[in-house]
């Protein structure tokens, strides 16, 4: 019959139609796959480079009183704050405190709001005079800060303060919880 289809060999000619829609899947499964691998890839190798690469700069310093003629002497206060952190490239918010103390009104101390033993937030008792924290029975002098009593294995984790403009500020930092040594976490 003349009308058969003869199927001719070429020795590998690739001008046949069906040769170049391969070629060009082929080419188009390559690129799509170098463009995922380029997405996938990138926060994984930024993971690992991030700690070399220069971070977002971290401020710790908070503002915990508009003014120091409002603040108590001899009275510790409390002021709780919600903080922007910073985690390599994660941002996240916490609720954090302190404890301000003046003698004064013009020199302050201020203090890490968790208790140095295993975090819990300590009180004021104004029958004792002293800061008192409920997980343990833990005791603390609020002038130094010391163990008064208890099983806190060292004084309250005292912050640097700074006056401006009237108002105060607080570089809150955390510490590594139950250990004698303060080591910021
Ligand atoms: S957590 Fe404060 S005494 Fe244990």
């Amino acid at each position: 019959m003349e009308d058969q289809v003869k199927h001719t060999d070429t020795g590998g000619d690739s001008s046949h139609p069906n040769d170049s829609r391969r070629d060009f899947l082929v080419k188009v499964s390559a690129a799509s796959g170098a463009v995922t691998a380029v997405i996938v890839g990138f926060p994984v190798v930024r993971a690992f480079a991030s700690p070399g690469l220069p971070q977002p700069h971290v401020d710790g310093w908070v503002k915990v009183a508009d003014d120091i003629a409002l603040i108590d002497v001899g009275v510790p206060v409390r002021v709780n704050f919600v903080q922007q952190l910073q985690d390599a490239w994660v941002e996240s918010r916490a609720l954090n405190g302190v404890w301000l103390y003046t003698e004064d009104g013009d020199k302050f101390k201020a203090y890490n709001g968790h208790c140095t033993h295993l975090g819990c937030s300590y009180i004021y008792d104004k029958d004792l005079k002293h800061f008192f924290c409920p997980c343990h029975r833990g005791q603390f002098d609020p002038k130094t800060g010391e163990v008064l009593a208890g099983p806190p294995p060292r004084p309250l984790d005292e912050l640097q303060v700074e006056i401006r403009d009237s108002a105060v500020w607080v570089n809150y930092k955390d510490y590594r919880l139950g250990v004698s040594e303060r080591i910021e976490a």
